[in-house]
């Protein structure tokens, strides 16, 4: 067990303490049978005629879709908070923890761009410490910052965008441990890594929230799916303040389905390692290319000569890559996720003209 004392109660914000939550006509009967006559739905039918009864709101709880996730997880149903993409989670994490004007978030670029736009929309400020060159945390810079009564919020990214590397377990630890915040580390990407993920460490960590996506290995992008993994302190507070039916009974329907097929994910993510071998050994033939930094995700980053006129060129080709080179600690570089066999030799065969 961590020595941190983390209470939950000293850092959410009072108005989500005191806020009595919404209870919409599906919390108050949770009953499947019987007339629905409580929800001022639509009684006579939706637009589309299928078993699916578009007409009624969809289980605001996922109570099925949780049970399935737990098993997979191996962890408790309470420990789940399924969101609208795992933005959603990041969002309501601000709502639920800084309070405007006053409080700050603490993150690390080069990283992903949604905690500083979240951070913005909630009008929390910002402490910025850059990755080091070699794109760990650097640890003592950001030390100094823990103590800081009005930080509550610490976003990890591991595997890291745009980066593509896993951040030094013993770094996440000593966070972990120090802060009485939360931490929150974003494995959207850790299907594709070697580092094992920090879910199996909730139980040490009563400050942690996992973050994870059905968008990147699982292949359901489309569905808008997300979830944050906490100790149910943390997940008590994400039910209270989330929009009652903010995953819709699709999302719910078609990923309980995709689970049926289960096996293709893993085949995915081999495929996707696999490939990102291979179209690294063949990229670093072409003289433009000055570095390939190691990849521990479904994407590379690439140091280029002139990422502009790489970028413009491939779009010319109807080829289109992330061009990284306005971000910190990226010039002349782009992100480049990895395809299927064909369009990744496309695109090898289109650097050849280059
Ligand atoms: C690190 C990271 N976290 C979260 C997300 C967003 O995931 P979702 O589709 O679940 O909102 C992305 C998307 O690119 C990402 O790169």
């Amino acid at each position: 067990m961590a020595e941190n004392i983390f209470e939950i109660e000293k850092i959410v914000r009072k108005n989500i303490s005191n806020l009595k939550a919404y209870s919409s006509a599906r919390d108050e009967y949770q009953g499947t049978r019987g007339i629905f006559l409580d929800a001022n739905e639509n009684s006579f039918g939706s637009l589309i005629h299928n078993e699916y009864n578009f007409n009624r709101y969809p289980d605001p709880h996922q109570k099925l879709l949780k049970e399935k996730i737990a098993d997979i997880e191996q962890i408790n149903v309470e420990n789940i908070f399924l969101g609208n993409g795992s933005d959603e989670a990041i969002d309501l994490l601000f709502r639920a923890f800084a309070e405007p004007n006053m409080d700050k978030v603490l993150y690390c670029p080069p990283t992903y761009g949604m905690y500083e736009v979240s951070a913005n929309i909630n009008a929390v400020e910002i402490i910025e410490v850059p990755l080091t060159a070699d794109f760990e945390l650097d640890i003592e810079k950001i030390l100094p910052h823990l103590t800081n009564p009005n930080l509550k919020l610490i976003f990890l990214c591991s595997p890291n965008n745009p980066t593509s590397n896993t951040l030094n377990v013993k770094n996440i630890e000593t966070i972990l441990k120090t802060f009485k915040g939360i931490v929150v580390i974003d494995e959207a990407y850790q299907d594709f890594s070697k580092q094992i993920s920090w879910v199996k460490n909730l139980s040490n960590y009563p400050n942690l929230v996992v973050l994870k996506t059905f968008s990147k290995a699982w292949g359901m992008a489309n569905l808008r799916l997300g979830m944050a993994l906490a100790d149910s302190k943390i997940i008590d507070i994400y039910n209270k303040i989330k929009p009652p039916y903010n995953v819709n009974g699709e999302t719910q329907r078609l990923m309980l389905e995709g689970f049926e097929n289960k096996s293709r994910k893993y085949r995915a993510v081999d495929d996707i390692i696999a490939e990102r071998e291979k179209l690294i050994d063949r990229l670093k033939n072409f003289s433009f290319i000055k570095h390939i930094y190691p990849s521990e995700t479904n994407f590379i980053l690439v140091k280029v000569e002139n990422a502009n006129l790489l970028y413009d060129y491939l779009i010319s080709k109807q080829i289109i890559i992330r061009n990284r080179h306005t971000t910190l600690l990226c010039e002349n570089c782009v992100r480049i996720t990895i395809g299927t066999n064909m369009e990744n030799m496309m695109l090898l065969k289109a650097l050849e003209s280059f």
